[in-house]
């Protein structure tokens, strides 16, 4: 387990918060028979198949598989860590979070960090409506076309002159210069001089998903370097992974079919004051997989923006190059490419919305574009064009996870160069060990695996893991049982599951454990135990595997299928003991246990 919160306290917890108030306060839920169900937030799909089980106290997607308890949906829904999740619940319901002893008191790292962001935002807010400095501010900002609905919607404000406004602020705070360094608000010199970072600036604040501000981007009004002021990397923003105006974008509440990524700022708001709600900016950053994969996570479709020219073109491919991966043959992505000189703020505004939207439209796929991008750069109607062309698309098509577009890709490849596909198959292979140590750290391919390429390796991995919770054990089905209904734990003495040497017995004996020591235990507080072990994919599965019998049968069930598992099991261990005696004498330990067999064999007939 993370952090310093003890397994005790989160079990008291799960206990008594309800899975469904935790999820419906975030997402709509439908009551669908004993359960409720709804569209899941954590995939795009039009037909609901995510499931809360009020009765397990545990959500489970039959779509894309992802299943957890409370915490665990929090976790996910709202991008927080364990320990932040866990302080979220508790928040919610009233309960003091009990740290580990001995543990100082813990300050969590960034937490407190939020309020004091917000309240800067405020006074930026503040400041752009009332400071007579921020006059040419608002006029810029109105110049550029944005109404003040926008600027509120965005949270748009200004940042006065001078250097030591913001320490001056009556923020609640055990020490307010420390955590507004932290936040990257104050800079502090070689000098040790204490100043804001920005000053006379128009700011755009960078809200987190759940919308807590988490650092700002500041203009400067008309002309001047740096144009823009970013805040750097803090423990609250990380550029990478962040997307400007995602949180506004979801505010709008409405279906989002796809995202436009866009590069900057006023991009976003001026779509948005066209109307155009569903644009985000990375923050002077390329597109990287983590931006992609948090889009994706909201729809499957994401429309790249690009300058026409050369930079743009480079940009693209760069993007492309950390996407490749993580396309389905589900997920799309398209480029757009305006006509050089222009972004998409001044483009919206010289075109209107329909016609930008249309351009939206008809943007180029990422694999039209990939291809149309490599046979622009060979000459095909030489002898070697079509050669080089393959080389070229090596690299690419090795990046390629999902096996449909991945054969797609070839085959297009085959046919443009007239290279047959297993000819490309088997040059992919074989330049594959000499290229993989450069590309990354992965470990050296055996010489008896030809197939360990790049990608070979990430789509054997899901299979593997499948592998090792097919492997049944005797203890499986009883496991399944128990998680699923805790309550049919029988009154039997079931010293016996501990002294076996078996990896389903010791789950089994802990999950018996965990039954007797908690009260409402639920399929979500058992699993709570396994977080982060190598156990809890499978044990998930257990928990969602559909077994089509109602809580009488399982309690009818479980006691008869123990005593069998006892017996089976008490045999087998008299029987190795037995069949060892006859190759060498037992040990004192041994002749022991055979006799505690032989008795416990004989009380059950
Ligand atoms: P406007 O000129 O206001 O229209 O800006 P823009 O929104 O069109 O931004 P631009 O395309 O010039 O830049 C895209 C993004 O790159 C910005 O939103 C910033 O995140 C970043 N950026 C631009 N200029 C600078 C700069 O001078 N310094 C830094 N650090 N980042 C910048
Ligand atoms: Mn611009």
């Amino acid at each position: 387990m993370s952090g310093f919160i003890p397994r005790t306290f989160v079990n008291e917890l799960l206990a008594r918060v309800d899975i469904v108030d935790v999820i419906e306060r975030r997402l709509a839920l439908k009551k669908t028979g004993k359960n409720y169900s709804a569209c899941c937030p954590f995939h795009n799909e039009k037909t609901p198949s995510f499931s809360v089980s009020p009765d397990k106290q545990f959500f489970h997607c039959f779509g894309c598989g992802i299943s957890g308890n409370a915490v665990g949906f929090i976790m996910e829904y709202d991008g927080q860590g364990f320990v932040e999740s866990v302080e979220t619940l508790a928040q919610d319901m009233g309960i003091e979070v009990v740290y580990e002893e001995n543990q100082a008191p813990k300050q969590d790292p960034i937490k407190h960090l939020f309020p004091v962001m917000q309240q800067v935002s405020n006074y930026y807010q503040q400041q752009l409506k009332s400071n007579p400095q921020a006059k040419i501010a608002v006029e810029y900002l109105k110049k550029r076309g944005l109404s003040g609905q926008i600027a509120k919607q965005y949270g748009i404000g200004y940042a006065p002159d001078g250097w030591q406004n913001l320490i001056q602020l009556s923020i609640p705070s055990e020490d307010l210069e420390k955590d507004l360094i932290d936040s990257g608000m104050l800079i502090k010199n070689d000098k040790g001089r204490v100043y804001d970072r920005f000053r006379d600036r128009i700011m755009f604040p960078i809200r987190n998903r759940r919308g807590q501000t988490i650092g700002f981007g500041g203009r400067i009004i008309d002309q001047g370097e740096p144009k823009y002021l970013n805040s750097p990397e803090t423990r609250l923003f990380h550029k990478g992974s962040e997307l400007y105006g995602l949180y506004e974008m979801r505010q709008q509440r409405q279906k989002i079919e796809k995202i436009l990524v866009v590069e900057g700022y006023m991009d976003v708001v001026a779509l948005a004051q066209f109307g155009i709600q569903n644009a985000a900016a990375t923050l002077g950053t390329a597109t990287s997989s983590e931006h992609l994969n948090s889009l994706f996570r909201i729809c499957p479709t994401i429309v790249l923006c690009f300058d026409g020219d050369k930079a743009g073109k480079k940009a693209a491919i760069r993007a492309i190059e950390n996407a490749l991966s993580l396309l389905k043959d589900t997920r799309e992505i398209r480029i757009m490419f305006l006509p050089d000189g222009e972004d998409p703020d001044s483009m919206v505004r010289k075109i209107g919305t329909d016609a930008f939207n249309q351009g939206v439209n008809e943007a180029i796929t990422l694999f039209d574009f990939l291809i149309q991008h490599l046979t622009s750069q060979v000459d095909m109607n030489t002898f070697e064009g079509p050669a080089k062309l393959v080389h070229l698309a090596l690299p690419f098509s090795r990046a390629i996870v999902d096996p449909i577009l991945k054969t797609r890709f070839d085959h297009q490849l085959s046919l443009l160069s007239g290279v047959s596909e297993q000819q490309i198959q088997s040059i992919l292979q074989k330049d594959q060990p000499a290229q993989q140590p450069a590309i990354s750290k992965a470990p050296v391919p055996t010489r008896h695996s030809p197939q360990s390429n790049n990608v070979a390796h990430k789509s054997i991995s899901p299979d593997r893991n499948k592998e090792t919770t097919k492997q049944k054990g005797p203890f499986r089905r009883a496991i399944c049982l128990l998680l699923q209904n805790p309550e049919a734990l029988p009154a039997a003495n079931l010293d016996w599951v501990k002294s076996l040497d078996d990896p389903g017995a010791k789950i089994f004996s802990k999950l018996c454990q965990l039954i007797l020591q908690n009260e409402a235990v639920t399929t979500g507080m058992l699993i709570e135990n396994w977080r982060d072990q190598p156990e809890e994919t499978a044990l998930k599965r257990l928990a969602n595997q559909d077994l089509l019998l109602n809580d009488e049968q399982i309690a009818a069930e479980l006691p008869d299928l123990l005593a069998q598992l006892e017996k089976s099991l008490l045999l087998e261990q008299w029987d190795n003991l037995i069949a060892k005696s006859k190759l060498q004498p037992l040990s004192a330990q041994e002749k022991q246990q055979l006799k505690s067999l032989q008795s416990q064999i004989a009380t059950r007939g």
